[in-house]
């Protein structure tokens, strides 16, 4: 099957599943909700619950399992987009072709929004684990998710990204910057799909390996979009690192070394991958498509 049909089969599914959690329009605290799904049904590109089935179809083909954490992770990572774009970080008024949350709804709200986001992520997880008789695969994995969101991952990244704007900081703080905020949490659906799958120990440090590679790339690729992207493709303001001298791949290295780079640490994953050959056809022609990626 074409990879980009296999994309959309998982988006479908995704998709789905998201609105089953989603389709409460709560009571008194309505606004909060709708808020929760003005942002989470926007038209992100679903990568990291993609990588998620992605990676569990692998290793196992019954693919219900790894659903709820995969949603889990869309809406950790769509908290922290709204968190992102909030005036006391990144100050953005475009994510995902619309405008930011708290553009719509306010400072207050956008804040709740994404607390709101995070703590449902780890209840529906939670819940599901409770339904597991062999649990542990699933606890494991929701621990691997909490941390790669926290203080030794997206969070801690985050914070280093803010100290270092307006700094001239070097090229290992910049990988902390790229490998906590972005990279761990692309990590993390690639190695929960195999933890839930139940791969080898060897089997899921690989895909740990994959993630990082490709999720150091990603980030670079966001930097370099920021540049030479568009408003139109990327759904999201350009020019915004610049705007806020963000410690960023190009303005440390320049844009051809990151476009080197970039290459780079996806071959690294591509020769990762190739121990799967064709049952990770899938995440190898994805990872191409990401080297050029426009949104
Ligand atoms: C944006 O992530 C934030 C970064 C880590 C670069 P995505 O580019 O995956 O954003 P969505 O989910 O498609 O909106
Ligand atoms: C964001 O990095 C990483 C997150 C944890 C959200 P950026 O600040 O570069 O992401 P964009 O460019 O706003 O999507
Ligand atoms: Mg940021
Ligand atoms: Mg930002
Ligand atoms: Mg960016």
């Amino acid at each position: 099957m074409d990879w980009r049909l296999r994309l959309d089969e998982y988006i479908n599914i995704i998709n789905k599943e998201i609105e089953q959690y989603i389709s409460s329009k709560g009571d008194k605290n309505k606004t909060l909700i709708e808020a929760m799904e003005y942002s989470l049904k926007a038209g992100g590109k679903r990568l990291r619950p993609v990588l998620a089935l992605a990676s569990y179809d692998i290793f196992n083909d019954h693919v219900a399992n790894i659903l709820p954490y995969a949603c889990g992770l869309e809406m950790i990572h769509t908290y922290s987009l709204i968190h992102d774009d909030l005036p006391a970080m990144d100050n953005d008024d475009y994510r995902r072709g619309k405008p930011t949350n708290h553009k719509v709804y306010g400072e207050g709200i956008a804040i709740l929004a994404g607390d709101g986001l995070l703590n449902y992520a780890f209840e529906i997880m939670l819940r599901d684990a409770l339904t597991h008789n062999n649990i542990r695969p699933f606890v494991e994995s929701i621990h691997e998710i909490a941390a790669a969101a926290g203080v030794n991952g997206m969070i801690g990244g985050q914070v280093v990204d803010l100290e270092s704007e307006n700094k001239a900081i070097d090229a290992e703080t910049l990988d902390y910057i790229h490998l906590n905020k972005t990279a761990a949490l692309i990590t993390a659906p690639l190695k929960i799909g195999a933890i839930i799958a139940q791969a080898d120990q060897e089997d899921i440090e690989n895909m740990g390996y994959i993630g990082e590679n490709l999720g150091l790339a990603f980030q670079i690729r966001d930097d370099i979009l920021d540049i030479v992207g568009t408003q139109e493709k990327l759904g999201k303001n350009i020019g915004s690192d610049e705007g806020s001298k963000k410690a960023t791949y190009p303005a440390i290295h320049g844009i051809d070394h990151s476009i080197e780079k970039v290459k780079e640490l996806t071959s690294n994953a591509n020769k990762a991958l190739s121990k799967y050959n064709g049952k990770a056809r899938f995440l190898s022609e994805l990872s191409n498509y990401l080297v050029s990626r426009e949104s």
